[in-house]
């Protein structure tokens, strides 16, 4: 019998995880169903109800609702716990809540771009939702030095504090040279740069942005100073596969669901 899933947020029409999932099952031969759920940002319990009772067997979150669902889950996963954020819901007996976004970036800049992230000297521009999730999954993987920039200084502080190894930082005061620099603001939707120390991004700098199909403020700051750019279509595919893996116990290839997605 078909199994459903789905994406909540809002908004979601231009999702691509719907193609994502429908590619993996394929791939995997499993039977399941995934669409798009739009909720009212006040709506988000209310949608997901109903789609339990519709029989629904786990959903994926996203903006501006991955808080909301940790408070929804009556179990997490340790990763869960440390983002205090989820984007992956399984509705067993008790609800499950998993977060996949670290990983998901990891596994991108490892295994798709081919860094190696342990010794890496790294920076994350942004404290909200985007980059609470990837904190934990980037000490994991080892990097010699995480410092988390905001806007908001005390919101870095307060999320560089949940963790051992990481700190914080203005914009003003950075320090380079980094490795590795992640955009997990929201800065670039709204085409706003922000302005970074001279020796932040240099040319032997992956500057990586976290949001999918344009080309942001920070992207083109990279290019000019001579940094790689890269954005964030890899980490998207890499956390529906951990996804899916969470649901379904079958872990999907993902390079050609990351090369049909690049080829347009
Ligand atoms: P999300 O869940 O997408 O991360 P969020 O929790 O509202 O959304 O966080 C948005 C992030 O983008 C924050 O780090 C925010 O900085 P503040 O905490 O100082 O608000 C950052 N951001 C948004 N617009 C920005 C801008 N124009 N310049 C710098 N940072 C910006």
């Amino acid at each position: 019998m078909t199994e459903r899933y789905a994406l909540i947020g809002h908004p979601v029409a231009h999702s691509k995880s719907p193609l994502i999932h429908t590619r993996f099952a394929e791939a995997t031969r499993q039977d399941i169903e995934y669409s798009l759920i739009d909720a009212q940002p006040d709506g988000f319990e209310q949608a997901v109800h109903a789609f339990r009772a519709a029989g629904g067997r786990g959903l994926n979150v996203t903006v501006p609702f991955k808080e909301d669902a940790f408070r929804y889950c009556e179990e997490v996963s340790e990763r869960a716990r440390a983002a205090q954020a989820v984007n992956t819901l399984v509705f067993r007996e008790r609800v499950f809540g998993d977060n996949t976004d670290g990983v998901g970036l990891t596994r991108d800049l490892e295994a798709n771009l081919g860094l190696r992230l342990a010794g890496m000297r790294a920076l994350l521009m942004g404290a909200g939702g985007a980059g609470q999730g990837v904190v934990g999954a980037l000490l994991e993987a080892k990097v010699a030095r995480l410092v988390i920039a905001n806007r908001t200084l005390g919101r870095a502080q307060a999320l560089a504090a949940r963790f051992t190894g990481a700190s914080a930082s203005a914009y003003e005061t950075l320090a380079g040279p980094f490795d590795l620099v992640i955009n997990a603001t929201s800065a670039g939707l709204s085409d706003d740069e922000i302005a970074l120390p001279a020796g932040v991004l240099g040319n032997d700098t992956l500057a990586y942005d976290m949001t999918y199909g344009r080309d942001t403020a920070f992207l083109r700051q990279a290019r000019s100073s001579g940094a790689r750019p890269c954005d964030g279509l890899g980490m998207l595919v890499e956390q529906a596969a951990e996804s899916f893996f969470v649901w379904r116990g079958v872990r999907p290839g993902t390079a050609p669901v990351l090369a049909s997605l690049r080829g347009g």
